[in-house]
């Protein structure tokens, strides 16, 4: 069986749609574009703006990483990673995906004596609270993970775990317990470094949040865990390798990229569904969801005319959401794309006990697999769709491994790069999260922020 990750998008076309979806003639016709946009990205690329590209290839990092994991790293029992947004996702992601379920429940032998993996992501008191006093912060190493070096959320988590380890380490033992993982030269949490003395990975200045999955980033806390990040990153260098052409119907992130642009821009289907049909891949979905979303929806196009543009990004589980969410895709309105994630091989599979034969809705099930369920369900989901004229593609990963999460990660990075190109907006920037940061400094006493009138609106409460 090939390693490849494979994109079957028959089902987005009109001839398999009785008309509605993309025509086959509009998809030719858009390889000009994409022509534009490849050489577009590849300058880009070469000036050094895209750092993700590089990741894969970035050995030395790769050796620090590793040198830390198999060093310092060995004596924690519990890695806990505070970050948020791309400093998170990817990473729960990885964990998800990579190690059996329910990693953390497991005991010290069935982990191969590998430390716990918690991404804390978050800030409610009522989950750090509990989770804080339920762990032994002696024997666990704390991640801290913001490429800004100052983001609140995390620069919070960070003070609160500071002040519990030197509560219960002797001296400056605290600092052996913290790692952080942000710039090379700016941003507070490198400034603590130096000054504290604490170990610090670089993430490239050239990678932003949601694009640095493959960097220090998501290797360290899986290299700590004993993921395979060579494999990972051989995935990606093979998936990059697959996108350098710029023929639109041999590059999969390009044919990922047209399609969910043709349909939102000429089909009318601006909501675009990741729907995993595995536990494991559902956080990729999640990761997905901000990658899109952060990186497409803006406000100004790359010249600085207002366009308010951006597909809506929504996550899925399958079959859990065909008892949900599949009534309003098969349908409602004719308004998403749905992108199944298929595995190939399961790895492990349940056969149903042969019992009750002779009650023939449920008879028919036995000999089968929970894994056959699995997949007839996606195919027939995937059928039932098309039959309502509804657009859907498939990309299906041989087996969920480092090898095939390095692909994914790397195709979904690079449709993203050819979104904002087909979109012509600036994948790589967030202008509006800022007001909402600025407001919350305001709100929260930093100096130099008032508090603005903007953040205490007159509030309408209904019955009060
Ligand atoms: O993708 C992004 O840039 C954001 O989601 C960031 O990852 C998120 O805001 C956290 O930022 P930082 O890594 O600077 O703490």
């Amino acid at each position: 069986m090939s390693d490849r990750i494979r994109l079957d998008f028959s089902n987005m076309m009109s001839p398999r749609l009785g008309g509605r979806g993309i025509a086959p003639e509009a998809l030719v016709a858009f390889g000009d574009r994409f022509a534009e946009v490849h050489e577009d990205v590849r300058r880009r690329r070469t000036s050094g703006e895209l750092g993700f590209f590089d990741l894969p290839y970035a050995d030395e990092s790769v050796r620090q990483i590793q040198e830390f994991a198999e060093g310092p790293g060995q004596a924690f029992d519990t890695v806990v990673v505070l970050g948020i947004g791309g400093s998170a996702l990817g990473t729960s992601a990885l964990r998800d995906a990579l190690l059996p379920p329910a990693w953390n429940e497991l005991d010290d032998e069935r982990r191969q004596f590998y430390p716990r993996l918690y991404v804390l992501d978050n800030i409610d008191p009522t989950t750090i609270g509990p989770f804080l006093d339920r762990i032994d912060p002696r024997r666990t190493l704390f991640n801290v993970v913001s490429k800004s070096g100052s983001t609140a959320e995390t620069m919070a988590q960070f003070l609160i775990v500071r002040e519990r380890l030197s509560q219960v380490l002797e001296g400056d033992a605290w600092r052996g317990h913290l790692v952080f993982t942000t710039d090379p030269e700016a941003g507070p949490l490198r400034k603590l470094a130096r000054e504290e003395r604490i170990a610090a990975l670089d993430i490239p200045p050239n990678v932003g949040g949601r694009f640095s999955v493959l960097s220090g980033v998501g290797l360290l806390p899986a290299a700590l865990v004993g993921i395979d990040v060579r494999a990972l990153l051989d995935g990606a260098r093979a998936m990059d390798e697959r996108c350098q052409s710029a023929e639109l119907d041999s590059n999969p992130a390009a044919l990922f990229a047209a399609l969910q642009y043709l349909a939102d821009t000429g089909a009318g289907a601006p909501i675009h569904v990741m729907m995993a049909y595995s536990d494991r891949l559902y956080p990729v979905a999640d990761w997905f969801r901000q990658l899109w979303a952060e990186s497409l929806g803006k406000r100004l196009d790359r010249q600085g005319e207002v366009v308010h543009r951006g597909p809506t990004p929504v996550k899925a589980l399958g079959v859990t959401d065909q008892h949900s969410q599949v009534q309003l895709y098969v349908e409602g309105p004719f308004d998403k794309t749905v992108t199944f994630l298929a595995v190939t091989e399961h790895g492990q599979d349940i056969e149903i006990p042969r019992i009750y034969g002779q009650l023939d809705a449920v008879g028919y099930l036995g000999g089968r697999t929970l894994g056959e369920l699995l997949d007839a369900e996606r195919r027939a989901t995937a059928a039932a769709l098309a039959h309502h004229q509804r657009m859907n593609m498939t990309l299906e990963l041989p087996r969920v491994d480092a090898h095939a999460l390095g692909q994914l990660f790397m195709l979904l990075q690079i449709a993203t790069v050819y979104a904002g190109g087909f979109y012509d907006v600036d994948p790589l920037d967030q202008p509006g999260v800022e007001l909402g940061k600025v407001l919350t400094y305001g709100l929260m006493g930093r100096r130099g922020y008032e508090p603005p009138e903007l953040a205490e609106p007159d509030p309408r409460w209904v019955n009060d």
